[in-house]
C-alpha cells in the first residue's frame, strides 16, 4: 500500500503524524507528507487507513 498526501487539500490538522509518526511528516508549518515515498511497511497500515479515515480535509490518498 501507498499513502499521498494531496498538498492542495491539507490545512495542517496533524491527526496522521499523531496516528502514524512513522509515516506522517510534518513541515514547519504543519502541513504534511510521507516518508519513504509513501511506501507503507505492513505494521503501519491500519494507522495509515485510521489517519486517512480520520483527516478532517480526506487530503490522504491510499493506493492498494
Ligand atoms: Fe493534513 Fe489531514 Fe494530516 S489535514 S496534517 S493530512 S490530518
Amino acid at each position: 500500500m501507498k499513502a499521498h498526501v494531496d498538498a492542495t487539500r491539507c490545512q495542517g490538522m496533524g491527526v496522521c503524524a499523531e496516528l502514524a509518526p512513522a509515516v506522517f511528516l510534518l513541515d514547519d508549518w504543519g502541513f504534511a507528507s510521507t516518508a519513504d515515498g509513501g511506501a507503507i511497511p505492513a505494521e503501519h497500515e491500519p494507522a495509515v487507513r485510521d489517519a486517512a479515515a480520520r483527516c478532517p480535509e480526506k487530503a490522504i490518498l491510499l493506493v492498494e
